[in-house]
């Protein structure tokens, strides 16, 4: 069969590598791709938001199963489009990728339906959101209600950081739209959990866990970026938990999503914090997490395509997923100055030799093609892969790898994984 993949970051290039490893896939195509994908797939120049283009394409092409990545095409209803047009699609509608696209919906649903989460409290005026902060004080976090490229939480520990957030998002407009609300939410502590479920809208499969490192620097310092790094499995995450997640999150999210008329198929990302309270909901995304997905893959046994139509077609409840032992770490190699301005366009060095290294895949993320070499093409450049015995051997691979990696200005941190050797 003919697979397209919709997106052009690490978690792409993921899918793509492990589409490729189908005997059922003839041909993979990646919109847009990059340098990565272009070795597996053949990179389609169109961008990920274009979806009347995309659904074109893949009516022209024949396509017979579409594969979207990032939320933008979600949530504008690239998936209610394919189905307009009877083609294969996997992800959410405009509808149901809400649970993403709104965090007020977010919110409200978890409300309604009695699922954990941080307290909270929505504002659509400024100085009512800057009033409601001075009174319950710091810790706090504030949070723009739509999209904004993993960039509109501020989790505030003074509050001028705090009345300050909420005055750029709604008044200084800096993510548009998506800051016309805030949501104001007590501040959890403890240690972060992502678990993707599979769901066709009624049951519910859970993948492994993974844990993300948002801050940019060691010792979780810096900035919030889109993720560092990644490992799976989850020490502190036990079966016990996960069962726990499955009952009183995944479950009654997918049957309240249902019961709003709004039934959620595709991949249920479940951002929780493993607090001394309890475990709760940090956020909700509608799709494979980055960079998650580049250690959830490498260790699912199960054929892609099998699993992909086991949602889309009722074969669900009938899917047994398989993963291989041990454990996956990925460090996120950056451009020098992000999640701030960078340079792009830098050559990559010594690619060929840390993919040749055993147990090591070497995602590509902003990276692209200039006069033929491998250049840096965003902040996110790559995101370096081991696979171990435990999570000790997957770091120690990892960064061998990353070590034969250079260009001019990277950064990455070099605490992936090590929390979960304590
Ligand atoms: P989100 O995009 O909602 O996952 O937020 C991005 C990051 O902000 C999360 O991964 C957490 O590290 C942090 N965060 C979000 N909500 C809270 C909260 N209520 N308490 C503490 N940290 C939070
Ligand atoms: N790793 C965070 C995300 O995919 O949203």
């Amino acid at each position: 069969m003919k697979v397209l993949v919709v997106g052009g970051g690490g978690r792409e290039h993921a899918l793509v590598w492990k589409l490729s490893t189908s005997p059922r896939v003839k041909k993979i195509f990646c919109a847009p791709g990059n340098a990565g994908t272009a070795a597996l797939a053949e990179n389609v120049p169109i961008a990920a938001e274009e979806i009347e283009a995309l659904a074109d394409f893949a009516q022209g092409e024949g396509i017979d199963l579409t594969v979207v990545g990032p939320e933008a095409p979600l949530v504008a209803g690239i998936v209610d489009l394919f189905q307009e047009r009877g083609l294969a699609v996997f992800g959410p509608t405009a509808a149901a990728a809400a649970l993403e696209g709104s965090k007020v919906f977010a919110k409200e649903l978890m409300d309604r339906y009695g699922i954990p989460t941080a307290k909270f409290a929505v504002f659509d005026d400024y100085k009512k959101a800057q009033a409601y902060i001075q009174q319950v004080g710091v810790p706090i976090v504030v949070k723009a209600e739509g999209l904004a490229a993993g960039k509109g939480v501020v989790v505030a520990r003074e509050e001028e950081a705090a009345l300050e957030a909420v005055y750029e998002i709604m008044e200084g407009q800096i993510y548009g739209a998506a800051g016309r609300r805030v949501v104001i939410e007590e501040c959890l502590e403890g240690e972060e959990v992502t678990l993707l479920a599979l769901t066709d809208g009624e049951n519910v499969v859970p993948l492994v866990a993974s844990q993300d490192h948002k801050p940019a620097y060691d010792g979780d310092r810096g900035p919030n970026t889109g993720g560092m790094g990644c490992y799976s499995p989850v020490p502190v995450f036990t079966p016990a938990l996960q069962e726990e997640v499955y009952n009183t999150i995944l479950l009654p999210t997918v049957r309240a999503m249902q019961d709003l008329g709004r039934p959620f198929t595709g991949v249920l990302y479940a951002g929780l914090m493993l607090t001394a309270k309890g475990i709760r909901v940090l956020e909700f995304n509608a799709r494979f997490g980055d960079p998650e997905t580049q250690v959830v893959l490498p260790r699912l046994e199960n054929d892609l395509v099998d699993v992909l139509e086991a949602c889309l077609t009722g074969g669900l409840p009938d899917l047994s997923l398989r993963w291989r032992e041990g454990a996956a770490v990925c460090v996120i190699m950056a451009s020098g100055g992000y999640p701030g301005p960078y340079e792009k366009g830098l050559p990559i060095r010594g690619l060929a030799e840390a993919e040749g290294e055993e147990d090591v895949l070497v995602f590509h993320a902003g990276t692209g093609f200039k006069d033929g070499e491998v250049v840096t093409a965003g902040g996110r450049v790559l995101g370096v892969t081991g696979l171990g015995k435990g999570i000790a051997e997957a770091r120690s691979r990892a960064y061998q790898a990353v070590e034969k990696i250079s260009f001019s200005g990277a950064h990455f941190r070099r605490d992936i994984g090590v929390k979960a050797l304590r």
